[in-house]
């Protein structure tokens, strides 16, 4: 008889046979950054999920630094919004201070965290789209030069990576020319290359400010029915230079991950979503659900399905419980 249960006899087995393993050094961990002074709020939606003004992100850098995670995806959220989000390109922006803020505090304790810039317009335009408009509709080919331009900024002031999330298309290849012509050959982009329309990131909007005030993305972000067209956008970010792909959100769409590392030679990282962190933190607190195993399993999903990378709020966590297992 097949005795498949044989090596599940006790845990050295189960842990000697275990084919895969979540390892914080590739988790990244999103932080929202405020315009201000002395800030540090709470995002209802999100428990344990900060916004933070510049001079207080130390607070959240050094407890990225001892959980020991790859590091942080930054989003702002700028003192003022305006029809064509300028607040994402500026130099003095709330990101590139961010940006400089991190790079001299790690520098100063002599350690380092992978700092990377998302690259959108919806939290600095006053419309909330991704892009500039031109009556309804939301411009592509217009809204390139600004996303260029952002993710420019971020490198100027020390991004290691940028990952454009507004699903233009030929933004990959725009920000790729862009970062080659101003000497920053050596910066990958990161794209959120099967981006779906999804009511996961209802959280995320509050955090960063950032919902549509009219309409919705589904023009420019991925009809969730669509698995070979992921494809398609995988492989058009892939041929437009991005050097990782990514696939957000994250728990509804493993199969679309599956698919993506089973088509792509590039790193892969997926996104699990705000919303897809709220629905655990809210069941957890009820006492619904045991946190820290849902979330060890749901970790574990991602880097089974195929990710080379996650990106999630339970970053911290699930690096404290680690040090808790020594
Ligand atoms: C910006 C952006 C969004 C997220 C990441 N970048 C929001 C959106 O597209 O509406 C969502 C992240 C999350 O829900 O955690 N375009």
């Amino acid at each position: 008889m097949q005795r498949l249960r044989r090596l599940r006899r006790n845990a050295l087995l189960r842990d000697a046979f275990a084919e895969t393993c979540v390892q914080t050094k590739k988790l990244i961990y999103p932080v929202f950054v405020v315009w201000g002074e002395n800030k540090k709020e709470e995002v209802p939606s999100m428990p344990g999920v900060f916004r933070y003004s510049v001079d207080r992100l130390g607070e959240i850098a050094d407890e990225m630094l001892s959980a020991g995670i790859a590091g942080t995806m930054l989003f702002g959220i700028p003192e003022e919004k305006d029809a064509l989000g300028s607040g994402a390109c500026a130099e003095d922006g709330v990101v590139p201070r961010a940006i400089r803020f991190l790079r001299h505090y790690c520098a100063q304790k002599g350690k380092r965290l992978l700092i990377v810039a998302d690259v959108c317009l919806c939290e600095y335009t006053s419309h909330g789209h991704c892009g500039v408009l031109s009556g309804d509709d939301v411009e592509n080919d217009a809204s390139l030069p600004l996303h260029v331009k952002a993710a420019l900024a971020y490198a100027r002031a020390g991004a290691d990576m940028v990952a454009p999330s507004s699903m233009m298309d030929g933004v990959v290849a725009a920000i790729r020319a862009g970062l080659d012509e101003a000497g920053f050959s050596h910066i990958p982009v990161m794209g959120y290359s099967a981006k779906f329309a999804s009511a996961f990131y209802g959280p995320f909007r509050d955090a960063a400010d950032s919902a549509p005030q009219s309409g919705d993305r589904k023009s420019y972000q991925m009809d969730f029915r669509n698995g070979r067209e992921a494809l398609r956008e995988l492989s058009a970010d892939e041929e437009e230079g991005a050097d990782v792909l990514m696939v957000k959100p994250a728990l509804a769409f493993l199969d679309v991950v599956r698919v993506a590392r089973e088509n792509t030679r590039l790193p892969l990282a997926v996104y699990n979503v705000s919303g897809e962190y709220a629905m655990v933190k809210a069941a957890a607190r009820a006492g619904w659900l045991e946190e820290r195993r849902v979330v060890t399993e749901i970790l574990t999903a991602f880097f089974r399905a195929g990710a080379d990378l996650v990106i999630t709020y339970h970053a911290l966590d699930f690096a404290g419980w680690e040090r808790e297992n020594g």
